[in-house]
C-alpha cells in the first residue's frame, strides 16, 4: 500500500484563534465519533455512519481528517480525500452553536493550505443545491459551480458541484 503522502505525518495539533475562542486544529481520532456522530445526526439529514467514519480514519493514504475542538469539544470537523493532484472535501461541518462565528471561514482557509502543502491543484466538494450558507462560504473563498449531480443524496436532493483551482 503506498505511503501517505504527506499529511497526517506533519499536521499535527495547532492552537489558534478565532475572534475570542481558543481552539486546537488536529487529526480525527477514534475519540472524537461519539461527538462527530451526534453532530452528524443533529446536522445531516442523511448523517454518515460511525463506520463510515472508521473506514475514513484507516485509509491514511487518501482520506485525511481534522477537527476543530474547543474546550475539549468538537466544535468542527472535516474530511478530506486526496485523489491524484485533486484534493476532495468530502464532509465538512460546523455544530450548530459555533456557526456564524468565522469558524467554517478558518477551517476552509486551512483546508485550501493543506490541500496546496499535499501539492493538490484542484479542490472539489459537493452540496445542496439548497445550502445557502456552505454555498455562500464556498463563494466567499471562490469555489465556482461547476456542474449539478442530479439525485445525489439519499433523500432526492441535487448537489451543486463546486471547484476551486489552487
Ligand atoms: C456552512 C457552514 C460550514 C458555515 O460555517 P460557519 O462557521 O457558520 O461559517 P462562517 O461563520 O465562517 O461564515 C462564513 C460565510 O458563510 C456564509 N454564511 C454562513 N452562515 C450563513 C447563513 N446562515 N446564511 C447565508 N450565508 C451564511 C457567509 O457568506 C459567511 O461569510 P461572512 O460572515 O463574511 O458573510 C455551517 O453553516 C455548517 O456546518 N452547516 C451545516 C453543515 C453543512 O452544510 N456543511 C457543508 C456541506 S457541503
Amino acid at each position: 500500500m503506498a505511503e501517505s503522502p504527506v499529511l497526517n505525518d506533519h499536521v499535527r495539533t495547532l492552537s489558534a484563534k478565532i475572534g475570542p475562542l481558543d481552539i486546537l486544529f488536529r487529526p480525527m481520532s477514534r475519540n472524537d465519533l461519539d461527538a462527530i456522530c451526534q453532530l452528524e445526526k443533529d446536522i445531516f439529514k442523511s448523517p454518515w455512519s460511525r463506520r463510515s467514519f472508521e473506514i475514513e480514519l484507516s485509509r491514511p493514504e487518501y482520506s485525511h481528517s481534522y477537527v476543530l475542538e474547543h474546550r475539549h469539544a468538537v466544535a468542527a470537523y472535516t474530511v478530506l480525500w486526496f485523489m491524484a493532484d485533486e484534493c476532495h472535501i468530502a464532509n465538512l461541518a460546523v455544530a450548530a452553536n459555533y456557526r456564524n462565528r468565522g469558524i467554517g471561514s478558518w477551517f476552509l482557509k486551512k483546508i485550501i493550505e493543506i490541500a496546496k502543502d499535499n501539492r493538490s491543484t484542484i479542490i472539489h466538494l459537493e452540496v445542496r443545491t439548497t445550502n445557502d450558507a456552505a454555498i455562500r462560504l464556498y463563494e466567499k473563498f471562490e469555489f465556482e459551480a461547476v456542474g449539478i449531480r442530479r439525485d445525489y443524496y439519499s433523500t432526492g436532493e441535487d448537489a451543486l458541484l463546486m471547484s476551486l483551482p489552487i
